[in-house]
């Protein structure tokens, strides 16, 4: 069915055409069992897999970008996912870059984006997150007494979200400097840490100036033990796991990526999101818009992720699990990567082409 939609769907502006995917796919629940019938539609067959102390419902996840602001969580929920990204957040409202931003290359099966992380701020976005009763904040008596109301309305909500892992991707705001980075991280740490199952560190967007510095050895190390140490306290208020994982590019030459594995390892991470988009550009490519700045996704993305992925096997060595993403575009693509030695695969550019129906043609093959 999609595939007769989506030459309607191309014909509109490509942000403006997910604004209306997202709005539609959220606003069904104003109808009456719509969602439910989205949810028999949808539905996939259990395929459970253990990681970072969670459980997902099965290994295709919504890679971040798709809903950065966590307004259409319940909507998605009802697609088959076993988890969803939502994010990049940034700590205060930002409006990204210039629109247009982002491109259809159909030629390609893929995407450039430049969008520079618009984000509504961090404070919209967890009020996005309570209304669904996913903060579950540190009791105190006081609290315990007076919120009798609230508990029986989150129980609700609980029940309802209660399978979807929910991953909340942060970045730093576009004027932050790179120096006080860490400041950005550790405040967006505190404020999902209660709202979050896991959290990504996405210092790998090719649309933030500056941003995949951070990849670097000196200044990731400074990073990640930092927010690791942020972490061990939430965890302790929040008497709760809380794992980190860290978004990487596929452009980190082999040096880099083996100085950023061995850091990852080093300061405790729990995990690895394989990979952010591409500032590189096959010469084959057949679009008009190949010259488009920005980060580009999809088919063509997927062999330069597929050797990322093999490189990260081999060194973290089963240390830690790996979610891969970049150029997942059929079930084959998705077994691929697990077969490779992931143990999670997320889709973005995927869902465009393919259209939702993906997530499930893929776990049922699996
Ligand atoms: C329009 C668009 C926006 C994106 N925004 C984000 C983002 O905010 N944060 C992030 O970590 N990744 C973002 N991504 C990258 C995706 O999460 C994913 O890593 C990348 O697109 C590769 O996967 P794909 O080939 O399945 O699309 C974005 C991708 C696209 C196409």
């Amino acid at each position: 069915m999609y595939k007769s939609i989506r030459p309607i769907l191309f014909t509109i502006d490509p942000e403006r055409a997910h604004q209306h995917a997202l709005d539609a796919v959220e606003n069904t629940r104003y109808i009456f069992g719509a969602h439910w019938l989205m949810r028999q539609l949808y539905k996939t067959p259990p395929k459970p897999v253990q990681a970072f102390g969670l459980t997902f419902q099965n290994p295709v996840g919504l890679a971040a970008g798709y809903d950065k602001d966590a307004v259409a969580v319940r909507g998605l929920s009802t697609l088959g996912f076993g988890h969803l990204e939502v994010g990049t957040v940034t700590p205060l409202a930002q409006y990204g870059n210039p629109k247009p931003r982002v491109f259809r290359l159909p030629e390609d099966e893929a995407v450039i984006n430049r969008m520079g992380f618009p984000s509504a701020g961090s404070a919209k976005v967890v009020k996005n997150l309570k209304k669904l009763g996913r903060c579950h904040y540190a009791k105190t008596s006081k609290t315990r007494v007076i919120n009798l109301r609230g508990f029986f309305a989150e129980g609700k909500r609980k029940r309802s979200n209660s399978k979807m892992i929910l991953g909340v991707n942060i970045g730093k705001n576009k004027n932050t400097p790179n120096a006080e980075a860490v400041l950005d991280y550790l405040s967006l740490l505190e404020l999902f840490a209660p709202c979050a199952d896991y959290l990504t560190i996405n210092i790998s967007s090719p649309n933030t100036v500056g941003l995949r510095d951070l990849q670097g050895r000196d200044a990731l190390e400074m990073l990640l033990t930092q927010l690791h140490k942020q972490r061990k306290m939430e965890e302790k208020k929040l008497r709760k796991k809380l794992p980190l994982l860290v978004k990487l590019a596929p452009d980190l030459s082999d040096a880099e990526l083996a100085d950023a594995l061995d850091v990852i390892l080093d300061t405790g991470m729990d995990g690895v999101v394989a990979t952010n988009t591409t500032i590189a550009r096959d010469p084959k490519l057949g679009s008009t818009k190949k010259q488009e700045t920005g980060g580009l996704s999809g088919t063509p993305l997927k062999s330069a992720s597929e050797a990322v992925l093999s490189k990260i096997v081999k060194k973290v060595d089963g240390k830690i699990p790996i979610i891969s993403v970049g150029g997942i575009m059929s079930p084959e693509d998705a077994k691929r990567r697990l077969e490779m030695g992931a143990t999670l695969v997320q889709l973005y550019t995927g869902l465009i082409y393919e259209g939702p129906g993906l997530v499930k043609r893929i776990v049922k093959a699996l």
